[in-house]
């Protein structure tokens, strides 16, 4: 039986999701990617199968609660879940005089919401098996306001308040809760594909190299139980911060 691994908010190839997903396959963990794009997880999944590694792509809203119990369960129905990773998030700007209630309870769901329901399983199995690792991806908006912005900012503030309650709450438990600033834009497919004037203006320097990202989470991952970091931020040379 392998240790398993479940990612969350896994997309195209060249995202944060798939690149953390292929990361910790090839540690030997069994990956479980889920998203809600069929297409590209089947795809990500094919890949590192053929290469040996291990990973199954899972359907599911990270904001639905039956989804993410079943999805925990068909991991551990696998092996031990040794890491959990939230990385669902969508950037939802707007002003606040023009939101609708429901568009910022959205932002709230994907970025804040499904990270309880996942924190919350993890830590049911994790508390049964002595132990692992739950992280969640954060971003310039986890640690300040931002005009346009209320909506993330503060979904991803709570989540990054709600890691921190968990790491106190569940440290003892040998459960390490660790949360990822991502501060920039990722040179990445979401910005080069949605918004290729803005990656033009920033310019490779000013993208964020997605690997060096990615062993942000991997560092937190491997830290021994008697040195372990909550936070780890994260920025190009050039970011004004
Ligand atoms: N991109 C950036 O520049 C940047 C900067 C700072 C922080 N971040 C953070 O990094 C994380 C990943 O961002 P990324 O841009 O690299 O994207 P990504 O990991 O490539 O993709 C995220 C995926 O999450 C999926 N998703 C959205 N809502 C979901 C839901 N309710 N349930 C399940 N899956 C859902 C999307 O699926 P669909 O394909 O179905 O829409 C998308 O493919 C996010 O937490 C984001 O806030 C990103």
């Amino acid at each position: 039986m392998s240790d398993t691994a479940i990612v969350s908010g896994v997309g195209p190839e060249q995202g944060m999701g798939a690149q953390l997903v292929r990361r910790f396959a090839k540690r030997g963990l069994h990956v479980f990617a889920a998203g809600r794009t069929g297409a590209s997880l089947d795809a990500l999944v094919a890949n590192i199968q053929r290469g040996g590694g291990r990973a199954t792509a899972v359907i599911a809203d990270a904001t639905d609660e039956l989804a993410t119990i079943e999805l925990f369960g068909q991991a551990r129905a696998v092996g031990k879940i040794d890491l959990v990773v939230y990385n669902t998030g969508n950037n939802t700007p707007g002003r606040i005089e023009d939101m609708s209630a429901a568009f910022f309870e959205n932002s709230w769901r994907v970025c804040c919401f499904g990270g309880f329901l996942y924190g919350r399983e993890a830590v049911k199995y994790m508390k049964r098996d002595g132990g692992g690792t739950i992280l969640f991806t954060g971003a310039s908006a986890s640690l300040r306001g931002r005009p346009n912005f209320g909506a993330f900012n503060s979904s991803k503030a709570a989540l990054r308040c709600l890691a921190q309650a968990m790491a106190k709450e569940y440290g003892a438990d040998g459960i390490h809760v660790g949360h990822v600033v991502i501060d920039g834009a990722i040179g990445g497919e979401k910005i080069r594909t949605r918004y290729p004037e803005y990656a033009a203006k920033l310019g490779e320097e000013g993208l964020m190299d997605i690997q060096a990202i990615v062993d942000a989470f991997e560092y937190l991952y491997q830290q021994p139980r008697r040195g372990w970091s909550f936070e780890v931020d994260v920025r190009t040379a050039l970011e004004n911060w």
